[in-house]
C-alpha cells in the first residue's frame, strides 16, 4: 500500500487526494489557509467525473516539520503554485527539507505549472527520484475545501526528470500513474516530459499574462478591434516556438503552435472566450505563477540568444503586476 505525502493542497491536490485514496493509498496532506476547513469538515468535491463526494484526508499537518520523524512516504506529490523564494516565503527546497532532509527515497513529484521548476529541487535531493508533472485537469477552490471541477478532463503526464533517470526512477512513474488510474484519472508516462511541458508553455506564456493583464477571455482579446491583439498572440507562440526548436525540444513547431491558436479562434469566432486560471487569479486578488511561466521562459530566450521582445514586454507588465499584488498581501 503506497503512502503519500501532499504539499500545499488546493484545487488539484484535493482532487489527487481523492483519486490516491480511491487507489488504496494512505494520505497525508499539508495544508494552509484551508487547513481548519479541512480539518473539521475534510474535503467537498462538486464534480462532473466523481460526482458530488465528500472526504478526509488520512492526516493533516501545517507542515512538512509536522510529519512523524518515523513516517514513510514512497511518494512527495507538490501541488503548491510555484512561486519563487521571497522575505516571506523561503524556496520550496527548503520548504520541504524537514521531510525531505532523511528520506533519500520518497519519490518526488511536482504537479505543477511551469518550465524550469525542477533543477532547484534536483540540486537539492540528488538522491530522491524526482518526476515532473504536466496537469491538464480544470478544478476551483471556490470556499475553503470546498472544490468545483465541472468538466471530466482529468490528464496528468508524467516522466522522470533527468529524462535518461534511472529504471528505478521509471518505474516508480509507472506505479504512481497505475494508482493514479486507479482512482479514476488518467496518467501518460512520458520518455520526455519536457516536450510536454514545452507544448503547455506555448498557450499557458502566451494566453495566460495576455488575458490576465487585458481582463479578457481568449475570445474576447483576439475579437478586440486592433488587428494588434491577433499579431501579439501570435508573435509570442512563435517566439516560445523558435526557442524551442533552439533548444532541440521535437514536436514544438510552428504547426504545433498553429493547432493551439486555432482554439482560441475558434472561441472567439463562436463568442465562447475562455478565462485562463492566471486572469482568475488576478481577479481575486490571488498571486499568480508569473515566474514559472512567463519568466523562467524569457530567462532561457536569454541565455539561448533568442530574441523576444514581445514575451519580455508583456513579462516586464505582468511582473509589475504581480509585485503591486504581493506588497498589497504583506501590508
Ligand atoms: N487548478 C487548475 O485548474 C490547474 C490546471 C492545470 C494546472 N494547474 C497547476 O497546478 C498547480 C496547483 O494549482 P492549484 O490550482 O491547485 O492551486 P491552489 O488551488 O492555489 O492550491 C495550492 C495550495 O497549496 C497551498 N500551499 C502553498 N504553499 C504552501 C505551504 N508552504 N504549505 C502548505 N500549503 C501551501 C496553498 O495554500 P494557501 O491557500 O495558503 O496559499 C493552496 O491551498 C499549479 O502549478 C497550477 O498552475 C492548475
Ligand atoms: C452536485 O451538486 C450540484 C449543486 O451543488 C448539482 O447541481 C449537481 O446536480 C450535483 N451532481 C450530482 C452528480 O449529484
Ligand atoms: C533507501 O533504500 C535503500 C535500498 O533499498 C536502503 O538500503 C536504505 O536503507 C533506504 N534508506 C532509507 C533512509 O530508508
Ligand atoms: C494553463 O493552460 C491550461 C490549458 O492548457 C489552462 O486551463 C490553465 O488555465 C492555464 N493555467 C496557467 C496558470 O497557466
Amino acid at each position: 500500500m503506497a503512502r503519500v505525502l501532499l504539499f500545499g493542497v488546493g484545487s488539484i491536490g484535493a482532487v489527487y487526494l481523492h483519486q490516491l485514496q480511491q487507489a488504496g493509498c494512505i494520505v497525508t496532506i499539508v495544508c494552509r489557509s484551508n487547513y481548519h476547513a479541512v480539518q473539521q469538515n475534510g474535503f467537498t468535491l462538486r464534480s462532473e467525473r466523481f460526482g458530488n463526494v465528500s472526504y478526509r484526508p488520512d492526516h493533516i499537518v501545517r507542515s512538512v516539520a509536522d510529519c512523524p520523524a518515523d513516517a514513510v512516504y514512497d511518494y512527495l506529490i507538490v501541488t503548491s503554485k510555484s512561486f519563487p523564494a521571497s522575505s516571506h516565503h523561503p524556496a520550496l527546497a527548503d520548504q520541504l527539507r524537514p521531510v525531505l532532509a532523511s528520506r533519500p527515497n520518497t519519490t518526488i513529484v511536482l504537479a505543477q505549472n511551469g518550465i524550469d521548476i525542477e533543477p532547484a529541487i534536483a540540486d537539492a535531493y540528488p538522491q530522491n527520484p524526482l518526476l515532473s508533472g504536466v496537469i491538464y485537469l480544470p478544478a476551483t477552490q471556490v470556499a475553503p475545501g470546498v472544490i468545483e471541477y465541472p468538466e471530466t478532463l482529468n490528464l496528468l503526464e508524467l516522466g522522470t526528470y533527468p529524462a535518461n533517470a534511472p529504471a528505478a526512477h521509471r518505474a516508480s512513474a509507472q506505479r504512481l500513474a497505475d494508482l493514479m488510474t486507479q482512482g479514476g484519472g488518467e496518467v501518460k508516462v512520458l520518455d520526455d516530459i519536457q516536450v510536454a511541458r514545452w507544448s503547455k508553455l506555448l498557450l499557458n506564456a502566451s494566453w495566460n499574462p495576455i488575458c490576465a493583464l487585458s481582463l479578457c477571455s481568449d475570445g474576447d482579446f483576439l475579437l478586440t478591434s486592433s488587428p494588434f491583439a491577433y499579431d501579439l498572440v501570435w508573435g509570442i507562440i512563435l517566439e516560445i516556438v523558435t526557442l524551442a526548436r533552439k533548444i532541440g525540444i521535437p514536436g514544438v513547431d510552428e504547426e504545433a503552435g498553429e493547432a493551439r491558436f486555432a482554439i482560441a479562434k475558434r472561441r472567439a469566432e463562436t463568442n465562447s472566450g475562455r478565462e485562463p486560471s492566471m486572469l482568475h487569479d488576478v481577479r481575486q486578488g490571488r498571486l499568480f505563477e508569473v515566474e514559472a511561466i512567463v519568466g523562467n521562459t524569457v530567462r532561457i530566450g536569454r541565455k539561448w540568444a533568442v530574441p523576444m521582445p514581445r514575451l519580455e514586454t508583456v513579462y516586464a507588465l505582468a511582473k509589475a503586476r504581480y509585485e503591486a499584488m504581493a506588497a498589497g498581501d504583506i501590508q
